[in-house]
């Protein structure tokens, strides 16, 4: 078998994505960068590439199911099993404007489309690849807003922010499916996790984020890195438990 990691990271061409698939190249994992659109990946592939690392672009669209499976073939075609896959796709899209109740159920099904099923369809695509690994390493990536325990908690560090309803109710379903998929998985040789990144300076964090991208990065790596000794099952940000 081919000893190198083979890592896709999905929704990898710009943010948090991209600087995954940097990191974990550095340690000289073959990176598979997954973006939606043909030829979108490629730049960033160029990219990583002048920076020695080896990396190969994948078209991966997480809301369409055509995608989602011909992304599965051709890796299989090229590599054979997969050893880490990164559900880093997501999409925030509540107007923020708007309170909890007012947010409209086209935000509210086109957030789940994307964050919670698509992470799910993907997932159930690459697990037979995954199951060929001598330790697969599945990272979802989450959110702090996605902790019911601390939405709930006055004074916790997010109790105020409820602009992004939907964001936040589909992060905490992608932490809850973490949790039943890490109960099958208990057995074999893949542990699944759950990632916050942090506040990250990217299009999506915003320009006033505290974290640059390297350290936003730094979770999911950590994740898809872990050894036989790691948690499977866990809601992480920096090492740390996160309160669910
Ligand atoms: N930034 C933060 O502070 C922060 C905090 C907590 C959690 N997160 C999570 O971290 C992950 C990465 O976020 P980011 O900050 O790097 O955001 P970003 O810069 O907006 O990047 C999001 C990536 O997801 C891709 N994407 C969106 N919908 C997709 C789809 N249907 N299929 C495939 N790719 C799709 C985007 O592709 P396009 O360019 O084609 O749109 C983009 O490459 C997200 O899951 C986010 O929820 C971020």
């Amino acid at each position: 078998m081919n000893k190198k990691k083979i890592a896709l990271i999905t929704g990898a061409k710009k943010g948090i994505g991209l600087e995954t698939a940097r990191q974990l190249g550095k340690q000289d994992v073959t990176v598979l960068v997954g973006a939606r659109g043909a030829g979108k990946g490629k730049a960033a592939v160029q990219k990583l590439r002048k920076e020695g690392i080896d990396a190969h672009a994948i078209e991966i669209d997480v809301t369409d199911p055509a995608s989602i499976k011909s992304a599965a073939d051709q890796v299989e075609r090229d590599f054979g099993r997969l050893d880490i896959l990164i559900n880093n796709a997501g999409v925030m899209l509540d107007d923020k404007e708007k309170k909890p109740s007012e947010q409209s159920l086209d935000v509210w099904r086109k957030t789940f489309d994307a964050n919670l099923f698509g992470l799910i369809l993907t997932t159930q695509a690459f697990l037979p690849l995954l199951r060929r690994s001598e330790a697969g390493r599945i990272v979802n990536l989450s959110s702090i807003l996605g902790s019911i325990t601390y939405h709930a908690q006055p004074g916790s560090p997010i109790y105020e922010s409820k602009s992004y309803a939907a964001y936040n109710v589909s992060k905490s379903a992608v932490n809850a499916y973490t949790v039943q998929l890490a109960y099958e998985l208990k057995e074999t040789n893949i542990k699944v996790n759950a990632a916050h990144p942090g506040w990250v300076k990217t299009d999506m964090g915003g320009a006033g984020a505290t974290m640059e991208l390297e350290g936003g990065a730094k979770t999911s790596v950590e994740l898809a890195t872990l050894g036989a000794d790691g948690p499977n099952g866990a809601y992480v940000h920096m090492g740390e438990s996160l309160p669910w």
